[in-house]
């Protein structure tokens, strides 16, 4: 009996609890909740930091089904496990290779275990105006600079879907004597389907952490993290996930990841073939597309692989911003995107997506791609220069400070993360120099609709060292 059964088969016997949590399984008036299942570690439902039975039991399976050494069930989202998987993968001090566009929780885990950052650029892809891969030759170089960097980050997929070669950048790590920790975050359902690229549980990575539920059918903060290679200390790894994740764990969440595997060992030949081929009709019909485009990155130099499940679409040569497009599919077809900003309209989809969603979709593109007007955008000018790192995240953040207005701050020291969402990746970070560009690069994005925000100051502000 799976998870999924067992709380069920509780939930409807007669079973008093006089144990936490405090609504006793009884749905209030007008909620949406399974009260009826919401348990706590009572008998025979295993702990997660503890896993003995039914808990161990489900992590086993997700092992053998990602072909991981062992995974770890996460309820706090892939947050959680890039913290926790940082922090088992170096001591305080040390020094890692990171991508600078790592999502926010790495900056965190910097922060929170003082390490020393070097960041590396992936090359930019001009035509798409999207970031591209992180380049093995990339890696090297810095390896070289820097080979007391014990642990190397990067995100594969990004959230636009672009791989890097994580197989060649495992094996230059490795030679390094450091650790490869892989943000797959938006790759949970990689591995599965021929149409797309591997996961890095199988080339090499040392540990992969990945979000269920962003492409998988899975609830919202459902993630899971897999260490793949002998040389990780498992027992520290499962330390700091007690660390990092709350001590009770949602037994929806659980049942649901254990029925969510439960699908992918039955049936997923048959949702990724489906879904393949979907897709490949989705992009058939967008090859009429004369005005907005849907990306392929894969075709660009500087991608290594894409997930053709992310759905691009490129406004840049059209009298149509991206936010427009969002627009337009929101009120016209009642289609919500993922994410819009100045050039681009993000879709995501997933093995649940229906024919008639899809259908809709490319219906759709196709009437609005008429209605435009050939136009060419003004581009981005690419990838920014890093900020030069005057002194420690720690340090910065824990000194005395002062809030300026943001177009005040030039060539002052930034006591603060200036996030740019989506993605969430920081135009400066704290301890560094705010120079001329990143001011540019800010006010850019935030004439593009992107959300340019501080961690502490108010809308438009920035917290500096004093
Ligand atoms: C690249 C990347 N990594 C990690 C995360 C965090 O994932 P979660 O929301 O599951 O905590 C995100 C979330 O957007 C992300 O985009």
């Amino acid at each position: 009996m799976d998870l999924r059964e067992r709380l069920k088969t509780y939930g409807a016997g007669n079973a008093y609890p006089f144990h936490m949590p405090g609504h006793k399984r009884q749905k209030q008036p007008g909620s949406l909740f399974p009260y009826d299942l919401d348990i706590t570690e009572i008998d025979g439902f295993d702990n997660l930091h503890h896993a003995e039975g039914i808990l161990a039991e489900a992590m086993e399976r997700a092992a053998k089904l990602w072909g991981s050494r062992k995974s770890f069930f996460l309820v706090n989202g892939s947050s959680a496990g890039l913290l926790a998987g940082i922090r088992a993968l170096t001591k305080r001090g040390d020094k890692v290779l990171m991508a600078r566009g790592c999502h926010r929780a790495v900056y965190h885990a910097v922060e929170l275990c003082g390490l020393h950052p070097v960041y590396m650029q992936a090359a930019w892809v001009e035509e798409m105006q999207i970031s591209g891969s992180i380049q093995p030759e990339t890696v090297e170089k810095h390896l070289q600079e820097h080979p007391d960097c014990n642990l190397v980050i990067l995100t594969s997929p990004t959230y636009e879907g672009v791989v890097s070669d994580i197989a060649e950048i495992a094996k230059i790590a490795h030679r390094y004597g450091a650790y490869l920790l892989v943000d797959e975050a938006h790759g949970a359902h990689l591995g599965f389907g021929e149409g797309f690229p591997d996961t890095a549980v199988h080339l090499g990575a040392d540990v992969v952490v990945q979000s269920l539920h962003k492409t998988l059918p899975c609830p919202t903060q459902t993630a899971i993290l897999h260490v793949c290679t002998e040389q990780v200390d498992v027992t520290e790894v499962g330390r700091q996930l007690s660390v990092f994740q709350t001590s009770s764990p949602s037994y929806v969440f659980m049942a649901e990841m254990d029925g969510c595997i439960s699908l992918l060992e039955r049936e997923r030949e048959s949702l990724f073939a489906a879904y393949e081929k979907r897709l490949a009709s989705f992009y058939e019909q967008m090859e009429k597309l004369e005005h907005i485009r849907l990306c392929q990155p894969e075709n660009s130099s500087f991608v290594f692989g894409h997930d053709r499940g992310k759905l691009l679409f490129f406004t840049g040569n059209c009298n149509l911003s991206g936010v427009e497009l969002s627009d337009i599919l929101r009120e016209r077809y009642e289609l919500e995107m993922e994410m819009s900003l100045s050039l681009h309209t993000l879709a995501m989809t997933s093995i649940f997506d229906t024919d008639e969603g899809m259908e809709r979709l490319a219906k759709a593109m196709l009437e609005i791609d008429k209605e435009v007007m050939p136009v060419k955008q003004p581009l981005a000018k690419g990838q920014m220069v890093l900020p030069q790192m005057v002194c420690g995240m720690e340090e910065a953040l824990q000194g005395e400070t002062t809030e300026v207005m943001l177009q005040d701050s030039l060539g002052k020291i930034a006591a603060d993360f200036l996030w740019a969402y989506p993605p969430g990746i920081p135009l400066v970070a704290p301890g560094e120099r705010i120079s001329e560009e990143v001011l540019a690069q800010a006010f850019y994005m935030q004439k593009n609709g992107v959300n340019v925000q501080c961690a502490f100051a108010k809308d438009g502000w920035i917290r500096l060292r004093f």
